[in-house]
């Protein structure tokens, strides 16, 4: 398989009125064509940060990108124009939030919202296309062409992230960057809004990078996972390895619980015994050796390498001296 994304060891810090914070730390991960990575991690662990750099979205002038390459079809995101990463914004790489207001402005028509997205990326279309186009997006994603004239205030919580997700699809991008999309919504709509965008994928052939707390939904929604810890990405692995494989990460099997469950009902992370450290400070070892119950010396020492079992990635010392672990 192709990647239609590489991440290479990524660097991101905030300076704040208290100093630095480093959020990003030499993050590796890629996303082929077609699937659905997820990406999960403790609040804070750098997963919103990582996503808003692929589309030049940090925060500024407290973000920096210190180092690192984000490769979109082997060309680097990072060393693109402003106007060229505007081109690939919503065109052939969308993102959807958490909170839909970040994408809805309440002082227009949802229709119209729909529409100038098509207007912006797609100008050799009509206004006619336009029109029938932005409808048959509403109506995919579940909203009837009658609520065209509608202000975002008059929908509901699920609705106003489906108008989110119309805007997000109508150029049929290739990467789709999906942020917390479904945290904020009731269980029941939540359920609905992700079979859809299951379905939409399956119809656009669409990649996408799902970020979330949530286990059973990534359970019911990746192919692969990354484990986002302290800004570094601990252990990658396909969902069957990841969930029902033999070995894991100690980080990743914290989260999972002492106990897995046979049917990936767990829905949150469980929560992993300790603190985590102190983003304003590098440690000179593994990120997660102070909570990690097998830490020894060299834990606290030396960072470890990544090593990888086919495509089954572990950045830990537990792995460094198996022969089938390589680096
Ligand atoms: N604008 C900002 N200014 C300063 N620090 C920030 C800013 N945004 C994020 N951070 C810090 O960067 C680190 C990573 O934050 P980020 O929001 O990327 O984490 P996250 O994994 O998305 O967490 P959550 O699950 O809570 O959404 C955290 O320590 C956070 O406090
Ligand atoms: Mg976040």
């Amino acid at each position: 398989m192709e990647d239609l994304l590489r991440i290479e060891n990524l660097h991101i810090s905030y300076r704040t009125m208290e100093g630095t914070v480093y959020a990003v730390n030499g993050v590796n991960l890629s996303v082929e064509k077609g699937e659905t990575l997820g990406l999960v991690g403790e609040t804070g662990a750098g997963k919103t940060t990582t996503a808003l750099s692929i589309l030049n979205l940090l925060p500024k002038p407290a973000a920096s990108v210190d180092q690192g390459r984000i490769l979109f079809q082997n060309r680097d995101l990072l060393a693109a124009s402003k106007r060229e990463i505007r081109k690939i914004r919503g065109d052939r790489i969308a993102m959807i939030f958490q909170d839909p207001m970040t994408s809805l402005n309440t002082s227009f028509r949802i229709g119209n919202q729909v529409a100038e997205v098509l207007r912006i990326h797609r100008k050799e279309l009509g206004k006619r296309e336009i029109e029938e186009r932005t409808a048959r997006l509403l109506e995919t994603v579940g909203i009837g062409r009658e609520r065209w004239d509608d202000y975002p205030h008059q929908l509901s919580g699920g609705m106003k992230q489906r108008v989110m997700i119309a805007m997000a699809l109508a150029c049929s991008p290739e990467l789709l960057l999906a942020d917390e999309p479904t945290t904020a919504l009731d269980v029941t709509i939540q359920a609905q809004v992700l079979q859809l965008m299951r379905h939409l994928k399956e119809e656009f052939g669409m990649a996408m990078m799902l970020i979330t707390h949530d286990l059973g939904v990534v359970a019911e929604n990746c192919e692969r996972v990354a484990v986002l810890y302290a800004g570094e990405v601990l252990e990658t692995g396909t969902a069957e390895e990841i969930f029902d494989g033999p070995v894991r990460h100690p980080y990743t099997e914290g989260l999972l619980g002492a106990i897995p469950s046979p049917d990936h009902k767990i829905s949150r992370l469980s929560p992993v015994a300790g603190q985590t450290p102190d983003p304003s400070k590098l440690l000179p070892g593994c990120v997660f050796a102070p909570r990690c119950p097998h830490c020894s010396k060299r834990c606290l020492e030396d960072k470890p390498k990544e090593r990888q079992r086919g495509g089954h990635r572990i950045k830990c010392h537990l792995f460094a001296d198996k022969a089938e672990w390589r680096e």
